[in-house]
């Protein structure tokens, strides 16, 4: 392969410190003859001087536009908004796809730029599974945020402020030190346990001393019977991860916690899948997205009732960027290493068949 050149550029999302490309991961696009230009970023969670050491060529913050426009140009988060034409090939994740707000606006972008959209969430192997997914530092950050404001809770208060962690090291240490040392005789469920998400929380969950019999793994199994559960009453924690593709019943209700009255367990529920806003959401005992800055909503759960904390945050892995970026970009390495072959090989064929379906809605939709 010869003369591929890729464009990391900066993140303006407000608390993304995630990159899509980590230095050791440009080192090998590097190796395998890539150019890498990657922007100075003081919010990313690498150094500048890190992609330096690895061979790239750095350039200005937001330098992008004015890139030219046979390099593709990766990132993670939305671009901000805007009605510029985008005349690059972008390879991010874009949350278009599924007609969310603003969606048709966003492709009319590319469209009158002349660009292309390789949106990551849809990068698929032939067997169909996503390429590349943040979801086990998810799990496992949320788990972590889950513990956190167990603690809270038994003083009475609200969980604080949630920042950024250096890495996993610190997170765990953080969250022992909240429960007194160990995690020992805290007890949790985890649904969606044998998925990303799921795999990443029950790790936390054992990192922190939680006993391994105190730590239930349900998936599709376990959920076949029809929800709601007695058990998730009978947790301190309930972690849900799961992949939502169809309608299912609830696993837990107002009507079921309010029966409970003063004889529940459970005190923190942390939905890592948020489908908040989805019609077939299992969990229908919350109703907004939770952030760093407030990560808990109380839940309704009747007059005199113990509390019951509830966590929604929609972009938990920004809590461990350092290593959630190196898996991921460890995950999408493969793929970025054939964008050279980008004409045949299935993963960027697929993920081009895909935006022309999208941008072709997407005119329609604006009466382009
Ligand atoms: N909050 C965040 O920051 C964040 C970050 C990443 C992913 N997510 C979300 O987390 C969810 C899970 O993602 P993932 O990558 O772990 O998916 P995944 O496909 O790797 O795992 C999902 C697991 O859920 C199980 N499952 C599906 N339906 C179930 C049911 N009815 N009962 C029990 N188990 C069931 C599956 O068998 C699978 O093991 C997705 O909705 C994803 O969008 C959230």
């Amino acid at each position: 392969m010869a003369g591929q050149t890729l464009w990391l550029r900066c993140e303006k999302k407000e608390f993304e410190r995630r990159a899509a490309l980590s230095p050791a991961n440009a080192k090998k696009l590097v190796d395998a003859g890539f150019t890498i230009y990657v922007e100075r970023d003081e919010q990313r969670i690498f150094d500048d001087a890190e992609y330096e050491a690895a061979g790239c060529k750095l350039v200005a913050n937001n330098s992008w536009p004015s890139a030219p426009t046979d390099i593709p140009i990766i990132g993670l988060k939305e671009l901000p908004v805007s009605d510029a034409p985008l005349p690059h090939t972008h390879i991010q994740f874009a949350h278009c796809y599924k007609q969310q707000a603003g969606w048709s606006g966003i492709l009319a972008r590319f469209y009158k730029g002349g660009g292309t959209l390789y949106d990551i969430e849809f990068l698929a192997d032939a067997s169909g599974r996503r390429v590349a997914a943040f979801g086990y530092h998810a799990g496992f950050a949320g788990a972590a945020a889950g513990a956190l404001a167990l603690t809270a809770q038994k003083k009475g208060k609200p969980l604080g402020l949630l920042e950024p962690y250096a890495n996993e090291q610190a997170m765990i240490s953080d969250v022992k030190q909240a429960l007194g040392g160990s995690g020992k005789g805290v007890k949790a469920l985890v649904i969606g346990a044998l998925g990303r998400c799921g795999r990443g929380a029950v790790d936390l969950l054992r990192k922190i001393g939680l006993d391994e019999d105190d730590i239930l793994k349900w998936d599709m199994a376990e959920t076949a019977k029809g929800g709601p559960f007695q058990e998730i009453l009978d947790v301190d924690i309930f972690v849900n991860c799961i992949y939502l593709s169809s309608p299912i019943p609830p696993f837990l209700t107002h009507e079921r916690l309010r029966e409970a009255g003063k004889d529940r367990r459970l005190s923190v529920v942390v939905d890592v899948s948020c489908d908040t806003t989805n019609p077939h959401n299992p969990i229908p005992i919350y109703s907004i997205n939770t952030t760093f800055p407030e990560p808990t909503v109380p839940a309704d759960v009747g007059p005199g009732n113990p509390a019951l904390s509830v966590i929604s945050i929609d972009h938990l892995p920004t809590l461990l960027p350092r290593e959630a970026s190196e898996q991921f970009s460890t995950d999408l390495l493969p793929s970025l290493l054939e964008l050279p072959n980008r004409q045949s090989a299935l993963v960027w064929v697929n993920a081009e068949k895909l935006y022309k379906e999208k941008v072709a809605e997407a005119v329609k939709a604006e009466g382009l």
